[in-house]
Parts: C-alpha cells; sequence; structure tokens
C-alpha cells in the first residue's frame, strides 16, 4: 500500500490507472477506522480494479463549537489495518493543502443541506459537500462507496453526483453494528461506560418502530412519540431530532406508504449519536 499526502502525486498515480483501464474505487474517512470502515472498504475491494481509502478529518464540515479538535485520531493503526485490507492507496492530504490560503470554493445543495442535521448543524453538509468534490476531482474515482448509517450523507452525495454529472456510481453500504446493536462510529470513543450502554436507546427505538410498522402503524407523529418515549426513558440521552422522511427526497412525510427513513440524532454525554432505519409498510 502506498501512502500519498501530496495532491498531484495522487492525481498522477488516478491518471494513470485510468489509463490502463483501470477501475477505481474510493472510500472517503476521516479516519480512527472501525469495522464498518472496513466493510465500505471490502465492498470497494470488490468492486474496483483499485482501491483508494482517504483519510482527512475534513475542518469545513465542523461547525465553529463542534468536535474538529478532539476529533479522534490514531493513524499508524489505520494504515496497519488499510495494509491488510489490501488497499493499494491510502490518500491523506493535509488541511493546508486542501484549503489554502486564499480557498474560497464551496458546494451546497440548497434542500438537503438544510434538512434532518443540516437543520442543527449548519455548514455540516456544504463542507461535506465541498470535501467530495475535491476528492472526486483529486482521485477520480469510478465508484465511490458511502455507508448508510449517515443516511443523509449518503442521499447528498447521489444528488451531488447527479446534480453536477459526475460520472461516478455511489454505492451506499449497510450500517455495521456491535454485537448489541449499537451503530459503529469514531464518535463511540466518547463513551464512558454508562453513556455506552444509554446509547442502546438509539437502537431499542428504531427497533420499537419498526415493530410498531410492522403491526400497521403508519402515521409519522405516533412512530416518533414512541421514539421520544423510548429515549427518554434513558436520563443520560436527549434526543435532538426524529423524522420520518421519503427515502429520497428526505422530505417529512405524514403517513408511510410503500417506504420511509425513520433518523434520528441523539446526544449522550459529548457524543452526538446519529442512526436511522428503513421503515416499509
Ligand atoms: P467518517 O465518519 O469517517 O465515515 C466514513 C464512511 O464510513 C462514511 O461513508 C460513513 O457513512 C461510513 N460509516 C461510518 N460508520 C459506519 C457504520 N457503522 N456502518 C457502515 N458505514 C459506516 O462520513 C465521513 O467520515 C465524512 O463526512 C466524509 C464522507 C469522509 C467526508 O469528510
Amino acid at each position: 500500500m502506498r501512502t500519498i499526502e501530496s495532491i498531484h502525486q495522487m492525481q498522477i498515480w488516478s491518471d494513470a490507472e485510468r489509463r490502463a483501464t483501470k477501475r477505481i474505487a474510493l472510500v472517503p474517512t476521516m479516519g480512527f477506522l472501525h469495522q464498518g470502515h472496513l466493510s465500505l472498504v471490502r465492498e470497494g475491494r470488490r468492486r474496483g480494479d483499485r482501491l483508494v481509502v482517504s483519510i482527512f478529518v475534513n475542518p469545513t464540515q465542523f461547525g465553529p463549537r463542534e468536535d474538529l479538535a478532539a476529533y479522534p485520531r490514531d493513524f499508524e493503526r489505520d494504515q496497519r489495518l488499510l495494509e491488510k485490507e489490501r488497499v493499494d492507496v491510502l490518500f491523506h492530504p493535509t488541511s493546508a493543502a486542501m484549503y489554502p490560503e486564499g480557498y474560497e470554493t464551496y458546494v451546497d445543495l440548497e434542500r438537503l443541506s438544510s434538512l434532518l442535521c443540516g437543520a442543527f448543524r449548519p455548514g455540516h453538509f456544504r463542507g461535506v459537500a465541498t470535501v467530495l468534490v475535491k476528492l472526486f476531482n483529486i482521485v477520480q474515482p469510478h465508484v465511490v462507496i458511502f455507508g448508510a448509517k449517515d443516511y443523509q450523507q449518503l442521499q447528498t452525495a447521489r444528488r451531488m453526483v447527479q446534480d453536477l454529472n459526475f460520472d461516478i456510481d455511489v454505492i451506499g453500504h449497510p450500517t455495521v453494528r456491535e454485537e448489541d446493536g449499537l451503530a459503529m462510529s469514531s464518535r463511540n470513543a466518547y463513551l464512558n461506560e454508562e453513556e455506552r450502554r444509554a446509547a442502546l436507546s438509539l437502537y431499542r427505538s428504531l427497533k420499537n418502530a419498526e415493530s410498531l410498522v410492522r403491526s400497521g402503524e403508519k402515521q409519522s407523529r405516533r412512530i416518533i412519540d414512541a421514539v421520544r418515549v423510548e429515549i427518554e426513558k434513558e436520563p443520560l440521552a436527549r434526543l435532538e431530532y426524529a423524522r420520518v422522511c421519503h427515502p429520497e427526497s428526505l422530505d417529512e412525510v405524514e403517513e408511510i406508504e410503500g417506504e420511509a427513513v425513520l433518523a434520528l440524532a441523539v446526544w449522550v454525554g459529548k457524543a452526538r449519536l446519529i442512526d436511522n432505519t428503513l421503515l416499509k409498510c
């Protein structure tokens, strides 16, 4: 595995691979890798002749009061894990190279950026969309893999690729969970033992909602009320939002027809955790 820091070197590598008609898969990450990331990497390995994983803690997607400085990092461990997965290139640019003095170009999705997490994290999806466009231009992938855990991010990537005519397949990969159901996340590292137990309320509330829908409930309001009750049972958990929305537009729906996504964000201690599930009637 090659580790490339230079944007220019990355472009030269990708140009050569594309000329050799190799299909390049990209898995963008912010590092501190867990099994969720690694299952995306394996998906990328299956889908591409060449596999690039990027590790870049993107400053533009963090708000001024968010956890950029505290975001967990362990580059050497990540490097070892990716080596074992037969990754071809680990792309690891610096912030100074990605956003040099005078940087001023951003990509924003007018509607999708403002919904769900976007309503509570202004500027977050603008930062995500911007860094993704930059990574797409640098790595020039044919296929990019995203986790369904960050459902709004996945839809943002899909919409942006379509709107800006990137010739890229966007693949959504199912959420990987701990044995007890907690969605894996780098931010789980913030949780102490007690908070870790409280964090299970997210999964419980999703499972509860699924069984409500199975027993015939279609009204979003009742499903959301049940989520709120479940989260409020946990004194250490604070519900930021729970919404039932259309799986593509992410517009809220009052009643489920066919499929809808239940998405939620919950604060447990210093960690802001998100999760979602697809509800089917
Ligand atoms: P990060 O949080 O490191 O996540 C990188 C990728 O791993 C994302 O596509 C995310 O959805 C996926 N992922 C995280 N936890 C997962 C889990 N439990 N199961 C399956 N996939 C999981 O998301 C980002 O980084 C950044 O916003 C990024 C896209 C890299 C742009 O900066």
